[in-house]
Order: C-alpha cells, then structure tokens, then sequence
C-alpha cells in the first residue's frame, strides 16, 4: 500500500523528508502535495543545493505549479493559512504539519476538516495533540478511532525515550535527569537578536555561533508522557553552534544494580532486534558529525554509559536531528494511514 503524504512547510525536515522519499526506492509513501511560501522555483533550488546533504541525488526542476522530483510530479501549493490548503484535490491522504507555526492540535486539524486530509503528524512536541506517539516506544497505542492529529515529540524525545524504553524494559527505571544538546536550528539568530526574537528565555535570541546556550525546555515532560512507570524527571537542554549531529544523555536508577556491560548488551540486543532501525549500535569512539545521515533516532555510545554500585545508571546516544526524525515522521504516516482493524496492529513491545 502507498501513503500519499503532503508537506506543510518545505524547510530542513520538509526537505530531508523529500530527500528520504526520493532517494528510498519503494518506500510506501508517495509526496502528492507540498506547501510553502516560497515560489516554485525557490523550493527546487533548496533541494537541489544543501549545505549540510550536498547536491541532490537525482533531479529536481520547477514546472508552473509542480515540483518535479525525479519525473514524479508534486503539487505545490502557497497557502500561509493551513486551512485554506485544498488536500484532498491533490489526493493527499496525510499530511506532515512541518512549518513549526502551527503545533496546536485545533490549528493542525484544520488540514482535516478544511482541507480533506485524513490524518495529520504534527513535526513537532505539539500543544494538545490527540496523541504522542514515539515510533519503538508507545506507537502501538495508536487508535485509528479517536487518534487524528498525532505528534512523534521531537528529535531529542525520541532519541532520550528510546534509550529510557530499553533500561526501563530490562531493568527498571525512575529518578531519571535527561539532557539534550542540540545542533543548530533554523529559528536561530547568527547576531544577537534578544529584542526581536519571540522566544520566551531570551538566552535563545543570542548569537547561535558564540555561545553554548542553555534552556529550560520541557523535553522530559514528554518522555514521561510517553513511558509514565518512569515517574519523576528532570532536564537539560543546551543549543550549540554544530550545524548537524546532537546528543542525548540519560541518568537514573535501575532496580538493582547493573554493570556497564549488562546495559551496553541490553542496547545491542534491542538495536539488533526489536527496535531495528530505530536504536542503532556503534562501538567505534564517536563524534557528532559521525552521526549525520543515519536514519536511527538514536544512535548508541557504548563508551559513555556508566553504572554506580546503588544502581544508578548514566547513557549515551547521537542523533541525526533531521534525518532520524524525519525517518520517524514517515514511519508514523504510514502508522496512521493503515485503515486495518486495531486489534490486526496491536503487538506486545517489550525489550524485556
Ligand atoms: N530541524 C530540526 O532539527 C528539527 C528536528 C525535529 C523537529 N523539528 C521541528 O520541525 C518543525 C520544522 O522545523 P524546520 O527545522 O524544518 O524549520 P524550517 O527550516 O524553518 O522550515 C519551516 C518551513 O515552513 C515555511 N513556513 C513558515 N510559515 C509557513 C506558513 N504559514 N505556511 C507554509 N509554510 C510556512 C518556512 O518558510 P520561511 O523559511 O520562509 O519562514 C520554512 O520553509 C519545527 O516545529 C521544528 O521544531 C525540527
């Protein structure tokens, strides 16, 4: 079966999303529609030239009101309102809500009930989605009956929930401190910009290439959502000037007291197994960059893990925040589009 997905916004993930499409073969899913403000021929350059991905492994060219992606033919839409998007002309059964204007569920849900679409993916840690839903972790929670506007969480959510499934699944896990540090974002400022930036911790409008900067994001409260037996959590949160690669790190406490080598072979038994291609393995000493491109939510550093006699318990991951996540996305859309019974959907997800 083909999910015929639209994108609402054409930027970094809109445009990983559309190169993974593109460059996967047959991947069960097919881009009918895309909208951005910018013209036609502006969004064929920003896929054709990318200053983190390199050139575009095939051809894209502008056509009146169609992109043109390696002979597969995308409608194009200019709509600054999402409700005045028509979907359903363009065939589009899911949309990816992926302009990070529009996170609430109400407005998301406009492509539903204004534009035709069956079900959105907001790319975001939306307000008042009708579920969260981490792909490897809760995604089999999915309720085709009342879940229509959905959100994977973000990059680092997905990275840190992976990580906390396995040592909640194997070993227990409470009293958990998450910390993210993250890559450059478009929404960045290069100069200081703490007048202008709508952001509320004004630390967040200073100079992204100067500085570590720290911020009180609520990440964990979404990890917590998803796995809640983790009970109480704390984290950090750093943006810092790499243009691509980020880090997740989690500390806690087991139920008992684990050694580094029982945790490291927890993790490489569920990279290899259920959650393949969700949890990579990579033993080989790593650095931030290494991890670009690889479509894991989160790629795991033996190196970094660390365990105390009382049982506490310290892990490290790498994601690719584009590229993981937007692998993710897809993994959703097609989540979502499977109009089969629940119950034929429903399986028991247990690392333990
Ligand atoms: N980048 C990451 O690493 C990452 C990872 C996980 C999740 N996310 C989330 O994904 C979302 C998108 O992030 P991004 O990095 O792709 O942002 P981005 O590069 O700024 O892309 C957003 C795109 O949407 C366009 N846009 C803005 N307002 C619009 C409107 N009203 N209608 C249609 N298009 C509109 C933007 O155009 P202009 O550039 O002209 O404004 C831009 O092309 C955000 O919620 C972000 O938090 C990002």
């Amino acid at each position: 079966m083909t999910v015929t997905i639209g994108i609402n916004g054409l930027g970094r993930i809109g445009r990983s999303i559309t190169r993974i499409v593109a460059g996967a073969g047959d991947s069960g899913i097919s881009i009918a529609a895309v909208n951005d403000l910018a013209s036609t021929e502006k969004m064929a350059y920003g896929l054709r030239r990318d200053s983190i991905r390199g050139a575009f492994p095939g051809t894209v060219t502008a056509r009146a009101d169609h992109l043109v992606v390696n002979d597969h033919a995308i409608r194009v839409f200019h709509h600054a309102q999402p409700e005045r998007i028509p979907w359903a002309d363009a065939g589009v059964d899911v949309v990816i809500e992926a302009t990070g204007k529009f996170r609430a569920g109400t407005t998301a849900r406009t492509h539903i009930t204004h534009g035709g679409a069956r079900k959105v993916v907001i790319s975001a840690s939306a307000d008042n989605p009708d579920a969260f839903l981490v792909y490897g972790a809760n995604h089999h929670t999915y309720d085709p009956g009342r879940h229509d506007v959905v959100s994977p969480g973000s990059c680092g959510v997905n990275a840190l929930t992976i990580m906390a499934k396995v040592l909640l699944d194997r070993f227990g896990l409470r009293s958990v401190h998450t910390s993210v540090v993250l890559a450059t974002q478009g929404w960045q400022r290069a100069q200081d910009s703490v007048v202008g930036t709508s952001r509320d911790d004004p630390r967040l409008g200073r100079a992204t290439g100067e500085s570590i900067i720290p911020h009180n994001y609520v990440v964990g409260d979404l990890v917590r959502v998803v796995l809640p037996e983790i009970g109480e959590m704390r984290y950090s949160y750093y943006c810092v000037p790499t243009p691509i690669g980020s880090l997740a790190e989690i500390s806690g406490q087991t139920d008992r007291p684990v050694s580094v080598e029982e945790v490291n072979r927890a993790m490489a038994e569920a990279a290899g197994g259920p959650l393949r291609g969700i949890l990579a393995y990579d033993p080989d000493p790593t650095v931030s960059i290494d991890v670009k491109n690889n479509p894991a939510s989160c790629l795991f550093d033996p190196s970094g893990t660390q365990t105390t006699a009382d049982g506490g318990v310290k892990v490290r991951g790498w994601f690719d925040n584009e590229w993981g996540f937007s692998n993710r996305l897809l993994d959703i859309a097609r989540l979502v589009s499977d109009r089969s019974p629940v119950t034929s959907r429903r399986v028991t997800w247990s690392i333990a």
